[in-house]
């Protein structure tokens, strides 16, 4: 499951992480951020649509791989999978979601703010950790840090992450990807601005992940 975790994060230096209100808007949602470019989608469990936003994704749009992120809890993850979702991503690391998490049949991305945090998670084996909320953590400088001490630990920061500093991450040996909201914002979603949605898409796909 890490090999299958490092190809998707390979594919894409931006996971725009998607809160949707209704399926509908999430299919529009997806097709528009895979025409600008971005493939790989992260649909938070944050409301009560979540996942048949999830779900209609999976069904309807071609050329993308969702995911469901603010997994929280094992329900979550069992609810995550039955669904579609082809990862799952915490924005955190609690020992009862990191055990559900493992057995999932999908990939399983914890959160870590911490570098005992990180510790911990690689003690267990993983490789990849997301790094949030990683403004307010420390930003590009602290994750700078870690690559001394902790060499084989990769992040995905996520939290205050924008195209303007998107690049002071997708820069440093141990991160693989970013991940965002502002790729696909809220006042965006609801006025159904596709186009725009696409236009940002298109400015993060060509930002560059070493
Ligand atoms: C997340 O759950 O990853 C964050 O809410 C995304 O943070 P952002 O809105 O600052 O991009």
């Amino acid at each position: 499951k890490t090999e299958r975790l490092a190809a998707i994060l390979a594919q894409t230096p931006v996971i725009p992480v998607l809160t949707f209100d209704d399926a509908k808007s999430a299919v529009a949602t997806s097709k528009a951020l895979r025409d600008g470019g971005l493939t790989v989608l992260e649909v938070t469990l944050r409301t009560p649509q979540a996942l048949e936003a999830l779900q209609a994704i999976v069904n309807e749009v071609e050329g993308v791989t969702v995911g469901a992120g603010t997994v929280l809890e094992p329900e979550h993850v069992e609810k995550a999978v039955r669904s579609g979702a082809s990862f799952l991503i915490s924005p955190g690391s609690s020992p009862r979601l990191i055990a559900s998490g493992s057995e999932a049949p999908v990939p399983f991305m914890p959160g870590v703010a911490t570098v005992t945090e990180a510790m911990k998670l690689w003690e267990k084996g993983a490789t990849f950790a997301k790094f949030f909320p990683a403004g307010p953590a420390g930003g590009p400088e602290y994750l700078k840090s870690l690559v001394a001490p902790l060499p084989n630990v990769h992040f995905v920061p996520t939290g205050g992450v924008s195209l303007a500093n998107a690049p002071a991450y997708l820069k440093l040996k141990n991160v693989v990807a970013v991940g965002g909201s502002w790729v696909a914002p809220a006042e965006l979603i609801e006025r159904g601005d596709w186009a725009g949605i696409e236009a940002l898409a298109r400015e993060a796909a060509a930002l560059k992940a070493r």
